[in-house]
Protein backbone atom coordinates (compact mmCIF):
# COMPACT_ATOMS: atom_id res chain seq x y z
CA UNK A 1 0.00 0.00 0.00
CA UNK A 2 1.22 3.32 -1.14
CA UNK A 3 1.77 6.02 2.22
CA UNK A 4 1.73 9.90 1.51
CA UNK A 5 3.70 12.10 3.77
CA UNK A 6 2.08 15.65 4.39
CA UNK A 7 3.90 18.30 5.94
CA UNK A 8 1.49 21.22 6.68
CA UNK A 9 2.36 24.46 8.25
CA UNK A 10 1.51 27.61 9.46
CA UNK A 11 2.16 30.54 12.00
CA UNK A 12 -1.25 30.79 13.43
CA UNK A 13 0.50 33.16 16.35
CA UNK A 14 3.98 33.11 18.37
CA UNK A 15 4.87 33.85 22.16
CA UNK A 16 6.78 36.96 22.44
CA UNK A 17 6.38 38.39 18.94
CA UNK A 18 7.71 36.28 16.54
CA UNK A 19 9.53 34.09 18.94
CA UNK A 20 8.06 30.63 19.56
CA UNK A 21 4.84 28.60 19.44
CA UNK A 22 3.11 28.67 22.75
CA UNK A 23 2.84 24.93 24.68
CA UNK A 24 -0.79 24.81 24.40
CA UNK A 25 -1.05 25.65 20.52
CA UNK A 26 0.78 22.39 20.39
CA UNK A 27 -1.41 20.20 22.44
CA UNK A 28 -4.63 22.05 20.81
CA UNK A 29 -3.25 20.96 17.53
CA UNK A 30 -2.44 17.34 19.12
CA UNK A 31 -5.74 16.61 20.17
CA UNK A 32 -7.45 17.83 16.85
CA UNK A 33 -4.92 15.22 14.73
CA UNK A 34 -5.55 12.80 17.38
CA UNK A 35 -9.13 12.73 16.99
CA UNK A 36 -8.44 12.19 13.15
CA UNK A 37 -6.27 9.04 13.66
CA UNK A 38 -9.02 7.92 15.73
CA UNK A 39 -11.48 7.91 12.73
CA UNK A 40 -9.74 6.57 10.60
CA UNK A 41 -8.46 9.67 8.22
CA UNK A 42 -4.96 9.15 9.16
CA UNK A 43 -2.47 6.76 9.91
CA UNK A 44 -0.15 8.98 12.44
CA UNK A 45 0.88 12.32 13.29
CA UNK A 46 3.90 14.67 14.89
CA UNK A 47 3.23 18.08 15.51
CA UNK A 48 6.40 20.08 16.14
CA UNK A 49 7.45 23.96 15.65
CA UNK A 50 10.09 25.46 14.17
CA UNK A 51 10.24 29.06 15.84
CA UNK A 52 7.02 30.57 15.33
CA UNK A 53 5.68 28.51 12.94
CA UNK A 54 3.48 25.27 14.12
CA UNK A 55 4.40 22.38 12.10
CA UNK A 56 1.63 19.25 11.20
CA UNK A 57 3.47 15.94 9.72
CA UNK A 58 0.77 13.73 8.81
CA UNK A 59 1.26 9.99 7.19
CA UNK A 60 -2.01 8.74 5.38
CA UNK A 61 -3.57 6.36 2.37
CA UNK A 62 -5.15 9.41 0.77
CA UNK A 63 -2.26 10.75 -1.72
CA UNK A 64 -1.53 14.60 -2.41
CA UNK A 65 -3.44 17.65 -2.85
CA UNK A 66 -6.01 15.38 -0.84
CA UNK A 67 -9.14 17.84 0.68
CA UNK A 68 -9.96 15.89 3.68
CA UNK A 69 -6.02 16.15 4.67
CA UNK A 70 -5.36 19.86 3.73
CA UNK A 71 -9.23 20.20 5.01
CA UNK A 72 -7.83 18.62 8.37
CA UNK A 73 -5.31 20.79 8.75
CA UNK A 74 -6.80 24.08 7.74
CA UNK A 75 -9.48 23.21 10.57
CA UNK A 76 -6.19 22.77 12.72
CA UNK A 77 -4.86 25.55 12.14
CA UNK A 78 -7.97 27.36 12.83
CA UNK A 79 -8.75 25.65 15.82
CA UNK A 80 -5.42 26.52 17.71
CA UNK A 81 -5.89 30.58 16.02
CA UNK A 82 -9.47 30.67 17.83
CA UNK A 83 -9.01 27.96 21.04
CA UNK A 84 -5.40 29.24 22.09
CA UNK A 85 -3.94 32.76 19.90
CA UNK A 86 -6.93 34.36 19.99
CA UNK A 87 -7.84 33.55 23.80
CA UNK A 88 -4.57 34.41 24.97
CA UNK A 89 -3.58 37.26 22.63
CA UNK A 90 -0.35 35.41 20.87
CA UNK A 91 1.15 37.80 18.70
CA UNK A 92 0.02 37.93 15.28
CA UNK A 93 -2.57 35.05 16.10
CA UNK A 94 -3.90 33.55 12.89
CA UNK A 95 -0.83 35.51 10.86
CA UNK A 96 -0.97 32.69 8.28
CA UNK A 97 -4.81 31.67 8.02
CA UNK A 98 -7.88 34.17 7.12
CA UNK A 99 -8.04 36.25 9.73
CA UNK A 100 -8.46 39.57 11.88
CA UNK A 101 -5.67 39.86 13.40
CA UNK A 102 -3.52 42.76 12.34
CA UNK A 103 0.87 42.39 13.15
CA UNK A 104 1.76 44.91 10.34
CA UNK A 105 1.44 41.71 7.61
CA UNK A 106 -1.18 41.63 5.40
CA UNK A 107 -3.92 38.54 5.98
CA UNK A 108 -5.12 36.35 3.67
CA UNK A 109 -2.82 33.46 3.23
CA UNK A 110 -2.52 29.31 2.85
CA UNK A 111 -0.26 27.53 4.60
CA UNK A 112 3.02 25.65 3.66
CA UNK A 113 2.49 22.38 2.21
CA UNK A 114 5.42 19.57 1.13
CA UNK A 115 4.18 16.20 0.44
CA UNK A 116 4.64 12.78 -1.29
CA UNK A 117 3.34 9.83 -1.83
CA UNK A 118 4.96 6.69 -2.48
CA UNK A 119 5.15 2.77 -2.01
CA UNK A 120 7.52 2.02 1.71
CA UNK A 121 10.70 0.75 1.24
CA UNK A 122 11.44 -2.82 3.77
CA UNK A 123 13.27 0.60 5.60
CA UNK A 124 12.11 3.84 4.98
CA UNK A 125 14.21 6.49 6.55
CA UNK A 126 12.92 10.15 5.80
CA UNK A 127 13.97 13.34 7.29
CA UNK A 128 11.42 16.62 7.25
CA UNK A 129 13.36 19.71 7.57
CA UNK A 130 11.82 22.60 9.07
CA UNK A 131 12.84 26.44 8.57
CA UNK A 132 11.73 29.89 10.53
CA UNK A 133 12.70 33.48 9.31
CA UNK A 134 13.53 32.39 5.33
CA UNK A 135 11.67 31.40 2.39
CA UNK A 136 11.50 28.24 0.18
CA UNK A 137 14.46 28.93 -1.72
CA UNK A 138 16.37 28.76 0.79
CA UNK A 139 16.55 24.99 0.31
CA UNK A 140 17.59 25.30 -3.34
CA UNK A 141 21.63 25.35 -2.60
CA UNK A 142 21.67 22.35 0.51
CA UNK A 143 19.09 20.27 -2.19
CA UNK A 144 21.42 21.26 -4.66
CA UNK A 145 24.50 19.93 -3.06
CA UNK A 146 22.53 16.62 -1.63
CA UNK A 147 21.32 15.45 -4.85
CA UNK A 148 24.15 16.38 -7.46
CA UNK A 149 27.17 17.32 -6.08
CA UNK A 150 29.85 14.91 -5.89
CA UNK A 151 31.71 16.94 -3.16
CA UNK A 152 29.03 16.78 -0.93
CA UNK A 153 27.22 13.20 -1.51
CA UNK A 154 29.94 10.40 -1.63
CA UNK A 155 27.26 8.04 -3.24
CA UNK A 156 27.02 10.08 -6.25
CA UNK A 157 30.38 8.81 -7.15
CA UNK A 158 30.67 5.33 -4.95
CA UNK A 159 27.19 3.77 -5.47
CA UNK A 160 25.74 2.30 -8.93
CA UNK A 161 22.28 3.50 -7.16
CA UNK A 162 23.48 7.16 -7.25
CA UNK A 163 25.15 7.01 -10.10
CA UNK A 164 22.77 8.19 -12.91
CA UNK A 165 21.95 11.16 -10.61
CA UNK A 166 18.90 12.48 -10.03
CA UNK A 167 15.90 14.82 -11.90
CA UNK A 168 15.25 18.33 -10.29
CA UNK A 169 11.50 19.83 -11.14
CA UNK A 170 11.84 23.57 -10.55
CA UNK A 171 9.00 25.94 -10.11
CA UNK A 172 8.90 29.57 -11.34
CA UNK A 173 7.28 31.43 -8.57
CA UNK A 174 6.57 34.51 -10.68
CA UNK A 175 5.37 33.40 -13.16
CA UNK A 176 3.67 29.85 -12.28
CA UNK A 177 5.83 27.28 -14.36
CA UNK A 178 7.76 24.33 -14.18
CA UNK A 179 10.40 22.90 -15.54
CA UNK A 180 12.23 19.60 -15.34
CA UNK A 181 16.00 19.75 -15.24
CA UNK A 182 18.21 16.22 -15.15
CA UNK A 183 21.39 16.33 -13.37
CA UNK A 184 24.51 15.54 -14.30
CA UNK A 185 23.55 16.72 -17.70
CA UNK A 186 22.21 19.72 -17.42
CA UNK A 187 23.76 20.71 -14.02
CA UNK A 188 24.82 24.56 -14.92
CA UNK A 189 21.38 24.77 -16.48
CA UNK A 190 19.74 23.71 -13.10
CA UNK A 191 22.37 26.17 -11.48
CA UNK A 192 21.32 28.95 -13.72
CA UNK A 193 17.72 28.76 -12.32
CA UNK A 194 18.59 27.79 -8.90
CA UNK A 195 21.04 30.70 -8.15
CA UNK A 196 18.02 33.11 -8.44
CA UNK A 197 16.49 32.38 -5.33
CA UNK A 198 13.09 34.26 -4.66
CA UNK A 199 12.01 33.04 -8.39
CA UNK A 200 13.19 29.29 -8.98
CA UNK A 201 12.43 27.23 -6.01
CA UNK A 202 13.29 23.55 -6.10
CA UNK A 203 9.64 21.85 -5.74
CA UNK A 204 10.46 17.85 -6.18
CA UNK A 205 13.70 16.10 -6.79
CA UNK A 206 13.52 12.08 -7.81
CA UNK A 207 15.80 9.19 -8.75
CA UNK A 208 16.41 8.75 -12.66
CA UNK A 209 13.87 5.61 -12.35
CA UNK A 210 11.11 7.88 -11.29
CA UNK A 211 11.86 7.68 -7.26
CA UNK A 212 10.03 10.22 -5.23
CA UNK A 213 13.78 11.91 -3.15
CA UNK A 214 12.72 15.21 -1.91
CA UNK A 215 9.52 17.39 -2.12
CA UNK A 216 9.12 21.39 -0.62
CA UNK A 217 7.00 23.94 -0.15
CA UNK A 218 6.99 26.47 -2.93
CA UNK A 219 4.41 29.49 -1.54
CA UNK A 220 5.95 32.62 -2.00
CA UNK A 221 3.20 34.23 -0.44
CA UNK A 222 3.65 37.78 -0.88
CA UNK A 223 3.81 37.24 -5.06
CA UNK A 224 0.10 35.80 -4.43
CA UNK A 225 -1.38 38.63 -2.03
CA UNK A 226 0.80 41.49 -3.63
CA UNK A 227 2.22 42.58 -0.26
CA UNK A 228 4.47 41.53 2.47
CA UNK A 229 2.57 38.67 4.64
CA UNK A 230 5.01 37.64 6.32
CA UNK A 231 7.71 35.32 5.09
CA UNK A 232 6.71 31.75 3.79
CA UNK A 233 9.11 29.82 6.16
CA UNK A 234 9.71 26.66 4.02
CA UNK A 235 9.30 22.95 5.19
CA UNK A 236 10.89 19.57 2.97
CA UNK A 237 10.79 16.13 3.02
CA UNK A 238 13.60 13.82 2.35
CA UNK A 239 13.96 10.07 1.40
CA UNK A 240 17.53 8.53 1.82
CA UNK A 241 19.35 5.43 1.96
CA UNK A 242 19.18 2.13 -0.10
CA UNK A 243 19.79 3.95 -3.41
CA UNK A 244 19.16 7.49 -2.14
CA UNK A 245 21.98 10.08 -0.01
CA UNK A 246 22.42 8.56 3.23
CA UNK A 247 21.38 10.81 6.23
CA UNK A 248 24.83 12.04 7.02
CA UNK A 249 24.83 13.51 3.36
CA UNK A 250 21.61 15.10 3.12
CA UNK A 251 22.48 16.58 6.82
CA UNK A 252 26.18 17.52 5.78
CA UNK A 253 24.75 20.14 3.11
CA UNK A 254 23.43 22.05 5.69
CA UNK A 255 27.12 22.07 7.30
CA UNK A 256 27.94 25.25 5.47
CA UNK A 257 26.01 28.08 6.73
CA UNK A 258 24.53 29.99 3.76
CA UNK A 259 23.06 32.99 3.14
CA UNK A 260 19.15 33.09 2.97
CA UNK A 261 16.43 35.40 2.64
CA UNK A 262 13.77 36.78 5.80
CA UNK A 263 15.68 37.76 8.50
CA UNK A 264 14.12 41.12 10.54
CA UNK A 265 10.80 41.84 8.84
CA UNK A 266 11.74 39.24 6.16
CA UNK A 267 14.05 42.17 4.67
CA UNK A 268 17.64 40.79 5.55
CA UNK A 269 20.02 37.76 4.21
CA UNK A 270 21.10 35.47 7.33
CA UNK A 271 23.36 32.72 7.14
CA UNK A 272 20.95 29.64 8.06
CA UNK A 273 21.90 28.02 11.28
CA UNK A 274 21.03 24.49 11.55
CA UNK A 275 19.49 23.42 15.37
CA UNK A 276 17.88 21.39 17.22
CA UNK A 277 13.83 22.03 18.57
CA UNK A 278 14.29 23.39 21.72
CA UNK A 279 17.27 26.12 19.84
CA UNK A 280 14.61 26.79 17.14
CA UNK A 281 13.36 29.74 18.65
CA UNK A 282 14.99 33.47 16.94
CA UNK A 283 16.18 36.23 18.89
CA UNK A 284 18.51 38.26 17.32
CA UNK A 285 16.91 40.56 15.16
CA UNK A 286 14.56 37.93 15.30
CA UNK A 287 17.14 35.18 14.25
CA UNK A 288 19.29 34.48 12.85
CA UNK A 289 17.13 31.82 10.37
CA UNK A 290 16.99 28.57 11.57
CA UNK A 291 16.80 25.33 10.40
CA UNK A 292 15.24 21.79 12.69
CA UNK A 293 15.79 18.58 10.74
CA UNK A 294 13.91 15.56 12.72
CA UNK A 295 14.85 11.96 11.60
CA UNK A 296 12.19 9.15 11.23
CA UNK A 297 11.57 5.64 10.55
CA UNK A 298 8.04 4.62 8.45
CA UNK A 299 6.65 1.39 9.73
CA UNK A 300 3.43 0.85 7.64
CA UNK A 301 2.69 4.85 7.72
CA UNK A 302 3.34 5.18 11.11
CA UNK A 303 6.37 7.63 12.46
CA UNK A 304 8.94 6.18 14.70
CA UNK A 305 11.04 8.98 16.15
CA UNK A 306 11.86 11.75 15.79
CA UNK A 307 15.66 11.77 16.38
CA UNK A 308 16.50 15.48 16.46
CA UNK A 309 19.58 15.25 13.82
CA UNK A 310 21.08 18.79 14.38
CA UNK A 311 20.85 18.34 18.43
CA UNK A 312 24.92 17.64 17.69
CA UNK A 313 27.98 19.16 19.03
CA UNK A 314 29.05 18.11 15.13
CA UNK A 315 27.21 21.21 13.88
CA UNK A 316 28.49 23.32 16.86
CA UNK A 317 31.46 24.98 14.34
CA UNK A 318 28.70 25.54 11.86
CA UNK A 319 26.81 27.61 14.65
CA UNK A 320 29.59 29.47 15.59
CA UNK A 321 30.72 29.99 12.23
CA UNK A 322 26.36 31.57 11.72
CA UNK A 323 27.41 33.99 14.13
CA UNK A 324 30.31 35.27 12.98
CA UNK A 325 28.44 35.81 9.72
CA UNK A 326 25.43 37.24 11.17
CA UNK A 327 27.34 39.36 13.18
CA UNK A 328 29.23 40.68 9.90
CA UNK A 329 25.77 41.11 8.15
CA UNK A 330 24.35 43.27 10.90
CA UNK A 331 27.17 45.60 10.81
CA UNK A 332 25.96 46.78 7.31
CA UNK A 333 22.68 47.80 8.82
CA UNK A 334 19.97 48.54 6.60
CA UNK A 335 22.68 48.67 3.37
CA UNK A 336 22.66 46.29 0.58
CA UNK A 337 23.48 43.77 -0.28
CA UNK A 338 22.50 43.00 3.75
CA UNK A 339 19.27 44.43 2.94
CA UNK A 340 17.21 42.59 0.17
CA UNK A 341 17.65 44.61 -2.94
CA UNK A 342 14.48 47.10 -4.29
CA UNK A 343 12.08 43.80 -5.63
CA UNK A 344 11.80 41.55 -2.66
CA UNK A 345 11.75 45.13 -0.75
CA UNK A 346 8.67 45.87 -2.93
CA UNK A 347 6.20 43.71 -0.39
CA UNK A 348 7.35 45.33 2.56
CA UNK A 349 6.23 48.51 4.65
CA UNK A 350 9.35 50.47 2.71
CA UNK A 351 7.38 51.54 -0.50
CA UNK A 352 4.78 53.73 2.29
CA UNK A 353 8.40 55.65 3.75
CA UNK A 354 9.17 56.00 0.25
CA UNK A 355 6.18 56.96 -0.93
CA UNK A 356 6.05 60.33 1.98
CA UNK A 357 9.42 61.28 -0.24
CA UNK A 358 7.86 61.37 -3.51
CA UNK A 359 6.84 65.02 -3.71
CA UNK A 360 10.17 65.96 -2.37
CA UNK A 361 12.18 64.86 -5.37
CA UNK A 362 13.43 67.29 -8.38
CA UNK A 363 14.52 67.04 -11.70
CA UNK A 364 18.25 67.54 -11.99
CA UNK A 365 18.91 70.37 -13.97
P1 LIG B 1 4.89 44.71 13.47
O1 LIG B 1 5.62 45.05 14.74
O2 LIG B 1 4.07 45.82 12.92
O3 LIG B 1 4.16 43.41 13.56
O4 LIG B 1 5.98 44.45 12.30
C1 LIG B 1 7.25 43.99 12.56
C2 LIG B 1 7.39 42.57 12.24
O5 LIG B 1 7.72 41.79 13.09
C3 LIG B 1 7.12 42.16 10.84
O6 LIG B 1 6.63 40.88 10.80
P1 LIG C 1 7.67 35.25 10.58
O1 LIG C 1 7.56 35.27 9.06
O2 LIG C 1 8.42 34.10 11.10
O3 LIG C 1 6.32 35.41 11.21
O4 LIG C 1 8.56 36.49 11.01
C1 LIG C 1 8.14 37.76 10.75
C2 LIG C 1 9.22 38.76 10.85
O5 LIG C 1 9.36 39.56 9.98
C3 LIG C 1 10.09 38.76 12.02
O6 LIG C 1 11.07 39.76 11.98
MG1 LIG D 1 5.31 35.16 12.89
MG1 LIG E 1 8.08 32.07 11.10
Amino acid sequence: MKVTVSLIKADVGSLAGHHIVHPKQIEAARENLKLAVETGLITDFYVFNCGDDLELLITHNKGEDNPEIHGLAWNTFKIVTDNVSKPMKLYAAGQDLLSDAFSGNIRGLGPGVAEMEFEERPSEPIIVFAADKTEPGAFNLPLFRVFADPFNTAGLIIDPRLHKGFSFTVLDVLEGLKVTLNCPEEMYDLLALLGTTGRYVIYKIYSREGLIAASCSTTRLSLIAGRYVGKDDPVCIVRTQSGLPAVGEVLEAFAFPHLVAGWMRGSHYGPLMPVSLKEAKCTRFDGPPRVVALGFQLNNGKLIGPADLFDDPAFDYTRMKVMEIADYMRRHGPFMPARLGPDEMEYTTLPQVLEKLKDRFEKVK
